[in-house]
């Protein structure tokens, strides 16, 4: 394929500085990462650091608490591949503070063994940083299970829940990103 026909590759894109967003509480639940400075689409915002462990340990260690408990579910794992999972409880930096959105601005971004959050859209000054969580669980997604991760992301399209629905397609700015840039 000639070269200027290819993606570019996500290791590629623009890289923000710490300088353009920071960590503070946020309505939606605990702290939240806000842009201090416009963030164009197309960013590597920042990476999403941890420790590297398979989707068995990630389980072993943050087992999914049954439904009567009252208290909605609290992770730092996010997913890297079909095989590994990653750990911001061990190395995570301010990435693992970026709550989740059913309408986000981000999406986290594989490319080897890195896991970048991209802007899927120009973010004005201001802006709470997140992206779909889009969890999913081994088992089916009840009305109780959904009940244990509820969303408060405030849009008009909100899910009600962090995890992934199973038939309603993802934003189309993030389905765009995923065309548009080459992951690993
Ligand atoms: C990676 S942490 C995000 C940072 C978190 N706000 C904090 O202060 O630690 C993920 C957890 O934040 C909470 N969370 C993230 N987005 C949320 C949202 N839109 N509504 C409700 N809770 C949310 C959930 O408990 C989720 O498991
Ligand atoms: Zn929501």
């Amino acid at each position: 394929m000639p070269r200027s026909l290819r993606k570019p590759r996500v290791s590629q894109l623009p890289l923000a500085s710490p300088a353009q967003y920071r960590k503070r509480r946020s309505p939606r639940h605990g702290f939240g990462v806000y842009a201090l400075t416009p963030i164009k689409r197309g960013t590597r915002v920042i990476e999403y650091t941890g420790e590297l462990i398979s989707h068995a340990e990630g389980e072993r260690r943050y087992p999914t608490a049954p439904d009567y408990h009252e208290d909605p579910e609290h992770t730092y794992l996010l997913q890297l591949d079909d095989d590994r999972v990653i750990d911001a409880n061990i190395g995570g930096n301010d990435a693992r503070f970026i709550n989740h959105s059913c309408v986000p601005n981000c999406e986290p971004m594989p490319a080897g063994d890195h896991m970048w959050i991209v802007s899927v859209r120009n973010i004005r000054v201001g802006e709470e940083l997140a992206y779909d969580y889009a969890i999913e669980l081994d088992e089916p997604h009840t009305p109780a299970r959904k009940k244990r991760f509820p969303c408060r992301c405030g849009a008009r399209m909100c899910r009600g829940s962090l995890l992934k629905p199973k038939h309603q397609a993802l934003s189309p700015l993030v389905l765009a990103a995923r065309r548009a840039w080459e992951c690993c």
